[in-house]
Order: structure tokens, then C-alpha cells, then sequence
């Protein structure tokens, strides 16, 4: 078995099957470029949090899908179905979500920059809660507020425990700046939060919960690091709590992620939500319910990218399969990130002997628009589908239309 087969990609008779059918025919029957996402596995992933949960703590869980990674109307309904809440960063998110028919009481808005005319679209949502993410960001809400007098509206605080990791510098989202020396923007810092929570209350807010998100993309190295973040949390809500608060929830923040690279470790999730619940339950901390925020845990390695070979280059030696897509438009984190690694399969011929270094080249003029340097992979040729894996977060979200290139079809089996 390859390092990157799941229950969604799998080998049979050497070519690729996805979600249980060949690839390369779902390809004939839809078209390329093409996204194909995999209820089955969205659901396995989001089971084995809901049983880690289950074993590991006496609170009621909240398992907030973090939109952004994947707003596709049928991965929402299907989260929806299964019980799952929002984690929504823009009035527009929150208006999908709604759309596809989550409770306001299960989305938690989280802005930043937050503008007035964003919190006057949340607030009109009634039983909707609101992250708060800086104190300056009160007087905004305050003003806003005069339009909605007889509101209760929840809040919560999001704040920045002062470490963070993520696979990138540009993902890293607490700590006082990122690996790159960029400052960090989000949330609250530590010493102000007793305050923020003091002056929501006064401003007539109903502050309900703590947040924190640390970054995305963690691997087995990190879990040492995130341990340290969750002791922090726990400390700060008892302050909280002593100084006359009742938090209904703790929010630990999403950050986990699939397994992108042969390389790297997974993180170990179930350890992560023993050791959350494990160290809740010994502050002694009266919180109703533990939240986690995962974003690319439940879609990642659930979707593929299809692409397919148009010709195969040779130039000043390098091999090129130029395809029919442009990273730009349907996978661009190697292009935004350069770090972001996916793995790329020939769906024909998964293994063989004339394997080559082949480039796989998209159809956008830029040197960057490349899925992948150098790959080793039996030698595709004009007509080859190949599948670009984990695409199912960060992929169709982040995508443009950078040359008036169209974004492609998604389909969900
Ligand atoms: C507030 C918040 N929660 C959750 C997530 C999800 O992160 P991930 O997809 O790494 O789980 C993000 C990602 O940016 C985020 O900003």
C-alpha cells in the first residue's frame, strides 16, 4: 500500500480509483480540470473526532467546520447533517452557512479587521456569536450595537496565547510574529483580555467563550508546542473564571491537518483531544462544551484535483507534462505558499518501470504555476489523467481566475 492511500484514493489493477471508481473514467464522464470530494471519507474524519471526544471527555463537543477551507454547499449540508457547527470568517460565510441550513446557534463568526458594516450583518443574526479579536474592535461593536437596543448578543474572545505554529510563516496565527518576522494581527493579547471581557460585559455583550487558533498544518513535531498552547488556554479561563465569568465554551482553534508529505509525521488528533479534555477536567474549570475549529482535518485528503496531459515538453532537458489546468485556478497553495507540497499521481499507471522527473506544468503564464518540481512518476503521455491529492481544503476557496482562466467543476461522490 502507498503512504498516501485511504479508504478515498486507492490502487487497483495500477491505476487510481477515487471515492471507489476510476479516475480515469470519472475524468471521461466529467471533464477535466476536475475536483472530485468524497462524502465517505469527510465523514470517517469527522467521526473519529466525534469518538475521540466521546472517549476522552464528559463535555459535549462542538466540532466547528472551519468553512473557509471548503464552503461547497453539499460538504456543508452533509457536515450539517452529522451535527456539525460553523466556524465562519465573513458575513458571507455566515450567509452560506445559513443557507445550507445551520442554526445561527452553531456559527461562531471570527472577523478580522472587522468593519462596521460586517457587524451589523452578524449582529442582525440572532443566537449567532461573535469572536471578538481586538480591544479596540469594541468600540466598533458598541456603536453598532445602538442599532439593535434590545439585543442580547453573544461573545466570545479570541486571544493570542503569545506562541503559534503552522506549517508556513504565512499561517502561523499567535505568537507576537511569525517565523518571517511579519507581526501578527489576530487576537487579543493576553494582558487585555480580562479587560475586554470586563468592558463587553458592561457594553451590555453577553461574553460566553475563549478562543484560540495557533496556525494550520501541524505534523507529529508540533504536538509538544500545541500541549504548551492548550496549558495556556486552560490557565487563562481560570482567570476568567475568577474574576466573575461563566465561559459556556473553550475553542481550541483547527490546525491539523491530512497527511500532505511521505516525510512528515501526522499529528496524533486523539492524543491532542484526550489531552485538551484531560487538562480541562483537572483545572476544575465549570465550561459547558470544548470546541474545535478543523478546516483542512475534514476536507484535505478527502477531495483530488483531475488534470489532464495535453503533451509532454522536453526542454534544455527538464521533462514537462504541461496540463490542462493552472495551479492559480485550482490548487494554489504550492504557488502561495511554496513550501505547500501535493502529491501527484499518474491515475493510468500508478507505478511502473519507466519512471521520468517530470514537472508538472499548468496553463498559466508563470514560471510558479508549476503542481510540482521534478517528480518521479512513470512517464505520462498526451491524454494521461493525473490526480493532484489532498485538494479537497484551501484549493477550490483560494482559487481565481488569474489569466480569465475558468475554476473547474466540483463534484461530490
Ligand atoms: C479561526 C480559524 N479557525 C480554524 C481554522 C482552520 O484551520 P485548519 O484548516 O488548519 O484546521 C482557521 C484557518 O485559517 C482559522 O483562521
Amino acid at each position: 500500500m502507498n503512504w498516501w492511500e485511504t479508504d478515498f484514493v486507492t490502487v487497483r489493477g495500477n491505476r487510481l480509483q477515487v471515492a471507489g471508481q476510476d479516475a480515469a473514467a470519472l475524468a471521461e464522464r466529467y471533464g477535466t480540470p476536475l475536483y472530485v470530494y468524497g462524502k465517505d471519507r469527510i465523514l470517517e474524519l469527522y467521526a473519529r473526532l466525534d469518538d475521540a471526544f466521546s472517549r476522552h471527555s464528559t463535555l459535549p463537543a462542538r466540532i466547528c467546520y472551519a468553512m473557509k477551507a471548503n464552503p461547497h454547499r453539499g460538504i456543508l449540508r452533509l457536515l450539517r447533517r452529522r451535527g456539525a457547527w460553523i466556524d465562519a470568517v465573513s458575513p458571507n460565510e455566515v450567509a452560506t452557512a445559513l443557507k445550507a441550513g445551520f442554526p445561527p446557534e452553531r456559527i461562531l463568526f471570527t472577523g478580522t479587521s472587522v468593519s462596521r458594516a460586517d457587524l451589523r450583518a452578524v449582529f442582525a443574526v440572532d443566537g449567532l456569536t461573535v469572536n471578538i479579536d481586538a480591544a479596540e474592535q469594541l468600540d466598533l461593536m458598541n456603536e453598532v450595537k445602538r442599532e439593535f437596543p434590545s439585543k442580547s448578543i453573544r461573545v466570545s474572545v479570541r486571544w493570542n496565547p503569545g506562541i503559534g505554529r503552522g506549517f508556513n510563516a504565512r499561517v502561523i496565527t499567535a505568537g507576537r510574529r511569525s517565523s518571517d518576522g511579519t507581526p501578527i494581527k489576530f487576537g487579543v493579547e493576553a494582558k487585555k483580555v480580562i479587560s475586554v471581557f470586563t468592558r463587553a460585559r458592561k457594553l451590555g455583550f453577553h461574553p460566553v467563550g475563549l478562543h484560540q487558533h495557533l496556525g494550520s498544518g501541524w505534523v507529529r513535531e508540533d504536538f509538544g508546542m500545541v500541549q504548551a498552547a492548550v496549558d495556556r488556554m486552560v490557565r487563562k479561563a481560570r482567570e476568567i473564571e475568577k474574576a466573575g465569568f461563566r465561559l459556556e465554551f473553550l475553542d481550541f482553534g483547527g490546525g491539523f491537518g491530512p497527511r500532505y508529505l511521505r516525510s512528515r509525521g501526522v499529528f496524533p488528533v486523539e492524543d491532542y483531544i484526550a489531552y485538551i479534555s484531560g487538562a480541562v477536567a483537572k483545572a476544575g474549570l465549570s465550561v459547558e462544551a470544548l470546541a474545535l475549529e478543523p478546516g483542512k482535518y475534514l476536507v484535505g485528503d478527502a477531495g483530488v484535483l483531475l488534470l489532464g496531459v495535453e503533451y509532454v515538453k522536453e526542454s534544455y532537458g527538464n521533462i514537462f507534462a504541461c496540463v490542462d489546468g493552472g495551479t492559480f485556478n485550482t490548487v494554489p497553495r504550492p504557488a502561495i505558499y511554496l513550501s505547500a507540497h501535493h502529491e501527484i499521481i499518474n491515475a493510468g499507471r500508478v507505478e511502473g518501470q519507466s519512471r521520468a522527473r517530470i514537472t508538472v506544468a499548468g496553463n498559466l503564464c508563470e514560471t510558479g504555476d508549476v503542481f510540482g518540481r521534478e517528480r518521479s512518476m512513470p512517464l505520462p503521455e498526451s491524454g494521461s489523467i493525473l490526480a493532484v491529492l489532498c485538494a479537497g481544503a484551501y484549493c477550490r476557496s483560494m482559487a481565481s481566475n488569474f489569466n480569465l482562466r475558468d475554476i473547474p467543476r466540483e463534484v461530490l461522490i
